[in-house]
């Protein structure tokens, strides 16, 4: 099919956008990533130079990965300052959607005192979308915690949720009026096996059972804070953005499908099965697919991001429709993107996933909306800036942005679905 023809079949009020998280974008954070990130920034430059990872890309990729500053998120876009230059591309894209975070060091920097004016800022910065026609969604917790709250132990600590529930109503309670979509906890089970399990994020632990404890207190807060936030409002639209990679058999054998299976199992479900009660819609992340052959992924690889991910967009579709027949709940997309910092092939992974959600949708499978990652560049946590994921380029040395060919043709598409 052509894009062309996948320009029709999505309602009037579908939300079509891209998302940003506020430690990735806004620049001079204080927070338990900003700490680590100084702590280890020439371990990580050191250790690029004999990753295999690193090695098999780009050398200009190379260059910038061994070079200590990539990994100090530091002053970056400025977004923090600059927000209303980055909405204008949103404007000029014709979206009418946008998915951010709050960062919560700012607006809590010490427990139980709250920074007027960095509520105020957000404030504004909501206002600002819906003055433009954009639909605000908010990300209440993406990764980063106040220093207060990880020295108490973050979430490993079941009595540490109330503080989550309290920063969640402190937010709704002064940020609602601006909001219906609201993400509690963006990708539980990445934050607790890269920062408990695999060692890559702070606090950099390799405990499995901490890890589990960590995922289940990130479903007792997104549950608990759901009720609060429902109790404030019924109307407010709450879920988790939840990773989603599709699963499938590398051949016919019984037990790659059963390792697919299972992969699809303990990605989804295991996670979902625990907040379901308390999500309005289901917030699904959507970056790879897993070719699974036996107990072993092992991709086709045809083309790969920087990061050297397998790029199947097109397969989006199959986890659409699984997840919507087993939870019976409208999806909304909250994140779909690659690195491609010479955009080449974002605009053909862009067509894919159009055409893709156009046959989810004639499928009988209600979505909500699609939001791109990322809107701009940002930092992509332990890689550091040089992976690129923006629509919108960034220049981090002059602070200057601008529209990559691909966010142009997204832009124009987008224009021609929603007639505007
Ligand atoms: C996260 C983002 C991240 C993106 C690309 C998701 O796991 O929510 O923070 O930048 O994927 O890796």
């Amino acid at each position: 099919m052509t894009i062309k023809k996948a320009l029709t079949g999505f309602p009037p009020d579908f939300l079509w956008g891209a998302a940003t998280a506020a430690h990735q974008v806004e620049g001079n954070n204080y927070n338990q990533w900003s700490q680590w990130e100084k702590a280890n920034a020439e371990r990580l430059a050191k250790a690029a130079l004999s990753s295999n990872l690193i090695l098999s890309l780009k050398p200009d990729i190379q260059i910038a990965a061994a070079d200590p500053n990539n990994y100090i998120s530091g002053q970056l876009a400025d977004h923090y300052h600059r927000y209303e230059k980055d909405f204008d591309f949103l404007t000029k894209m014709n979206l009418n959607a946008y998915r951010f975070s709050v960062e919560w060091s700012r607006i809590e920097p010490k427990a139980g005192q709250w920074n007027n004016d960095a509520i105020e800022h957000y404030k504004q910065y909501a206002i600002s979308l819906k003055r433009r026609r954009i639909e605000p969604i908010i990300t209440l917790f993406h990764f980063t915690l106040p220093l207060w709250l990880a020295d108490k132990g973050g979430f490993e600590k079941r009595e540490n949720i109330k503080y989550f529930v309290r920063f969640a109503k402190k937010i709704v309670s002064e940020l609602g009026a601006s909001l219906k979509y609201i993400i509690t906890i963006n990708e539980p089970e990445v934050y607790a096996s890269k920062s408990y399990y695999s060692k890559e994020w702070p606090p950099a632990e390799a405990n499995f059972f901490k890890m589990l404890s960590v995922m289940n207190n990130l479903a007792a807060a997104h549950n608990q804070a759901a009720v609060a936030i429902h109790k404030l409002n019924q109307f407010y639209q709450v879920s988790i953005a939840k990773s989603s990679a599709f699963f499938y058999p590398g051949n016919n054998s019984q037990l790659s499908h059963l390792g697919a299976a299972a992969g699809q199992y303990f990605q989804d479900d295991y996670h979902i099965n625990k907040v379901i009660k308390h999500c309005d819609f289901l917030g699904i992340n959507y970056y790879f697919s897993n070719r699974v052959y036996g107990w072993r992924i092992q991709n086709p690889n045809l083309r790969l991001s920087d990061l050297a991910w397998d790029m199947q967009p097109a397969k989006i579709q199959f986890n659409l429709a699984r997840l919507y027949r087993k939870y019976n709940l409208p999806i909304l997309i909250t994140e779909n993107g690659l690195a491609d910092a010479k955009d080449k092939y974002r605009r053909w992974w862009l067509e894919q996933t159009i055409i893709s959600l156009q046959k989810t949708i004639k499928n009988g499978v209600p979505l909500i909306g699609y939001l791109h990652w990322s809107l701009m560049d940002n930092f992509e946590w332990a890689y550091g800036k040089w992976p690129r994921f923006g629509l919108v380029a960034v220049d981090y040395k002059t602070g200057r942005r601008s529209l990559r060919p691909s966010g142009r043709w997204f832009g124009q598409t987008i224009k021609q679905i929603r007639g505007v």
